[in-house]
């Protein structure tokens, strides 16, 4: 695997993950940690490069986070972006002020075409901004590299002690040439080679897996949604028959759903591992019975979930690996410790730690979502298994408003099976976030041939978003969507009107529950 690595350094910048993404899409392994991580450690994990992100502080505040001079002066490449370009300028005998008005949002930036940093980059380049606080003077030995109208320092250096500072946000989309800057100073900076490759990554996974599980026997919950696939497949390729798949039918998937997970994972798949398929709709139904409340439901599905995959996992006795599809995000944000609870999420991650099993297996830990999509086309997993837009642990089961039923379940599944064909016909899948159809409580009277209806309606929501944080809903062409809707009008019974969601998030959420 790569031996190569950059970390970044979080001062609670809201970007740290997406500076990571963007220098592992240069193929230069990166990894994220707090603050508080100590000199030593830095020593020992002897990273090629080290990039300090932005954050909400003032670096003259007393207890503003700050960094051990020493890391300047260990002969590694550091980038300071926005706070982290303060933090290297005051830490070094430098002065950072207040300016009177905040900088904010695209902005043109001048750069000093001589710079490492900067080359191939064009002369003014836009650049996104957003900070009150600027370096007024640089340290000694530090010259100015980039300037705006309002900015003096945009950019310093000192290319002899190989430090960089960004006011700017090269990571964000924003910065038309981020990525460049970015690959400029872990390559031509850092002296990296780019050996973080996806290929290598399943290769070297597949070979450790097989020395940490030896004749040991491994159980993986299965939602067929893409982590877990790709875990299932990497550790089938690593220890076939070993493994044992448990796929829980809750009963509130997507229409056909349950049958294509079980064409890719069961008997007649092409992977040769032990696949159980549980079919326990009629438990879960019957525990929401009742139930309208939306997190009361969620806690329910989670509960019964936990059930039944620890009654199966004792059926099949003394497991001694249990497979997590922990992904690289949960890792950051559960290492560094912040994240407001809107709702409480369950995966199929969330399996109980009392089943009778010795070790967790997280082969995914290292990556993030599109590296997981990645290795799972590298494994050969169909393209529409790996492409799969996310889908909530729970299912239908939040995408049902008011108590969930058979019925129920059955309307929003063809409702939105509807909706996903025609969205695909018209080609205009591309680029959308995530797509679907809810269920919403209300009835109302209609008209079909001569007779009165009092049926559901539908929602239809189309979102684009790239981190799911935050959503805009989706321009979904006109024809489209009336195409959608008067199918479904026709052809699922007990729907007579259809509406669509243009509500973004915040306020809203992705989910329609
Ligand atoms: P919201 O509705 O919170 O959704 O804006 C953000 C993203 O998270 C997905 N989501 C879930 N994923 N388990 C999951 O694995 C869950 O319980 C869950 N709830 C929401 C949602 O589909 C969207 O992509």
């Amino acid at each position: 695997m790569s031996k190569e690595m950059v970390i970044v350094i979080d001062f609670g910048g809201q970007y740290n993950q997406l500076i990571a993404r963007r220098v592992r899409e240069c193929s230069v392994y990166c990894e994220v940690h707090p603050h508080t991580i100590s000199i030593e450690k830095i020593k020992e994990m002897a990273p090629k490069g080290i990039i300090l992100t932005g954050g909400p502080n003032s670096v003259y505040e007393e207890d503003s986070p700050r960094y051990s001079k020493e890391l300047f002066e260990l002969g590694i490449p550091v980038l300071g972006i926005c706070y982290g370009s303060q933090l290297m300028a005051y830490m070094l005998g430098g002065k950072v002020d207040t300016a009177e008005i905040r900088e904010y949002g695209k902005t043109e930036v001048n750069v000093d075409k001589n710079s490492i940093l900067f080359e191939d980059v064009s002369e003014n380049t836009i650049c996104w901004m957003s900070h009150t606080d600027y370096i007024a003077e640089v340290p000694a030995g530090f010259k100015v590299s980039a300037v705006t109208p309002v900015c003096p320092t945009a950019a310093m250096e000192d290319p002899e002690k190989k430090l960089y500072a960004t006011q700017f946000h090269p990571e964000v989309v924003h910065t038309v040439e981020g990525v460049k800057m970015l690959s400029n100073f872990v390559y031509k900076v850092c002296g990296c080679t780019g050996d973080w490759k996806m290929d290598s990554f399943v290769e070297t996974t597949i070979k450790n897996l097989r020395e940490k599980i030896g004749n040991g026997k491994v159980l993986c919950a299965l939602s067929g949604g893409v982590d877990s696939s790709v875990a299932a497949v990497l550790l089938a390729k690593a220890v076939g028959k070993q493994l044992t798949c448990v796929f829980v039918d809750h009963g509130l998937l997507r229409k056909n759903e349950g049958d294509e997970v079980e064409a890719v994972f069961g008997p007649d798949g092409p992977y040769d591992l032990n696949f159980i398929r549980v079919n326990a709709k009629d438990r879960f139904y019957a525990k929401l019975a009742g139930v309208t409340e939306p997190e009361k439901k969620r806690k329910i599905i989670g509960e019964e979930f936990i059930r039944v995959f620890e009654e199966e996992a004792k059926k099949i006795g003394a497991v001694d690996f249990l497979v997590q599809g922990t992904i690289y995000p949960d890792v950051i944000e559960s290492g560094l410790g912040k994240s407001a609870v809107i709702k409480s999420h369950h995966n199929v991650g969330g399996l109980p730690d009392y089943v009778d099993f010795k070790e967790i297996v997280e082969p995914l830990r290292l990556l993030f979502k599109d590296e997981v999509r990645k290795a799972g086309t590298e494994l050969g997993i169909p393209d529409y298994l790996v492409n799969r837009q996310p889908f909530p642990g729970p299912g239908l089961g939040i995408r049902i408003i008011g108590e969930v039923t058979e019925e129920k379940v059955k309307i929003v599944q063809d409702a939105d099976y509807i909706y996903r064909e025609e969205i695909a016909k018209a080609g205009v899948d591309k680029g959308l976030g995530q797509y679907f159809a809810a269920l919403t409580n209300m009835r109302s009277v209609g008209v079909m041939g001569d007779g009165r209806t009092y049926d559901y309606a539908i929602a239809l929501r189309a979102v684009n978003t790239s981190d799911f944080m935050t959503a805009e809903a989706a321009q979904i062409p006109w024809e489209v969507l009336s195409i959608v809707a008067s199918r479904i009008v026709n052809e699922v019974k007990g729907v007579n009107r259809v509406m669509y969601d243009c509500t973004g998030k915040p306020p809203a959420t992705i989910e329609f529950e």
